[in-house]
């Protein structure tokens, strides 16, 4: 029988027997997955391990500072690359949902190569893939590998060289997060809800400017926290807000405004694959609508998604 106690000792000795002296890199996102994966290689080689965490300015409110600390508590030798404006340059003016996710992909890995280079002599890759990543990655006529390219599987750069090491590419979703436990990974990141590689660009409709950004992070920061503070957190599989592109129309006092509209999205899944919009009570959207409208500014209507997938899918791009 399967046990995390079991799957971590057989997994440290057959990654100590196949590593040896070799050193490893690894990308962090600050999820569950990488953040396990590289944990278990941790415990194997040590500091023959380096991570990397880049800031693509697409990450949640405080995300990448605190996911830093996190990842420093754990003892991992990680590495936070601060690459937001490459990553804002490369977007200008991209409107075209899998245009925007290419273009974060490709900085992704040149981002990446840079620090990979300056590792001397490093030879593996490390990657969080969990089998059903295999699963999807090979089923090209899948539905969400053909809608949309999940950059963060597959497409290694020919000139990296580096052979790839995915100590969870037998587990499900379930197991890692029973891995992570027992490995005395935080709860914070263990019970983080899925966020996309592409981040906050694909909950922005149309194209990306920093100041968009600012705007939806605010946003998505007072949902997130309103969620967690009204014990809600936990019974949604993924939840976020989308930036719409367009404007309406409001009043402020005496004033008429013309302002963003901004969507919610709380969603029941198992797997991804499906979901069902999530049924949030009527008082704490009320709730969050006020507190969005009368904190962030620029934003004066606030609208709930209740599309489930199919036939819509879990993000708007
Ligand atoms: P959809 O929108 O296809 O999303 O219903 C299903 C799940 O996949 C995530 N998602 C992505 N994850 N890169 C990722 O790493 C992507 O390009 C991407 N697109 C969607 C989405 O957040 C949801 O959890």
């Amino acid at each position: 029988d399967w046990t995390s106690d079991t799957f971590i000792d057989s997994t440290i000795d057959a990654l100590r027997t196949r590593l040896g002296k070799d050193k490893v890199v690894m990308g962090l996102s600050g999820g569950v997955d990488s953040s396990v994966a590289a944990t278990l290689i941790h415990r194997a080689i040590g500091d023959q391990l380096t991570c990397v965490f880049v800031d693509n300015g697409l990450l949640r409110k405080n995300e990448f500072e605190e996911v830093l600390d996190s990842y420093k508590h754990l003892g991992l030798n990680v590495i936070g690359v601060d690459a937001k404006q490459r990553f804002y340059e490369a977007l200008a003016g991209l409107t075209d949902p899998e245009a925007k996710r290419k273009a974060i992909g490709r900085v992704f890995i040149e981002v990446f190569d840079d620090e990979a280079h300056k590792i001397e002599g490093v030879k593996w890759l490390g990657q969080g893939t969990i089998y059903p990543d295999v699963i999807e990655s090979v089923s090209v006529k899948g539905p969400s590998a053909t809608i949309k390219s999940h950059h963060n599987v597959g497409g290694l750069p020919d000139f990296m060289k580096l052979s790839v090491v995915e100590p969870l590419n037998t587990l499900f979703k379930d197991e890692v997060r029973e891995v992570g436990r027992a490995l005395e990974i935080p709860e914070a990141i263990i019970g983080r809800h899925p966020f996309p590689g592409p981040g906050l660009a694909i909950r922005i409709l149309g194209d990306i400017t920093a100041e968009k950004v600012k705007t939806l992070q605010e946003v998505d920061h007072i949902f997130i926290q309103g969620l967690k503070e009204h014990g809600l957190y936990d019974k949604v599989w993924q939840a976020g807000a989308i930036l719409l592109p367009i404007q309406s129309v409001g009043v402020m006092g005496d004033e008429r405004t013309y302002e963003r509209v901004v969507a919610l999205r709380a969603v029941g899944s198992v797997d991804g694959m499906t979901a069902d919009w999530i049924h949030l009570p009527y008082e704490f959207l009320g709730k969050m609508s006020n507190e969005i409208i009368n904190r962030v500014k620029g934003v004066n209507r606030v609208v709930y998604d209740i599309s489930s997938k199919p036939p819509a899918t879990i993000e708007w791009e």
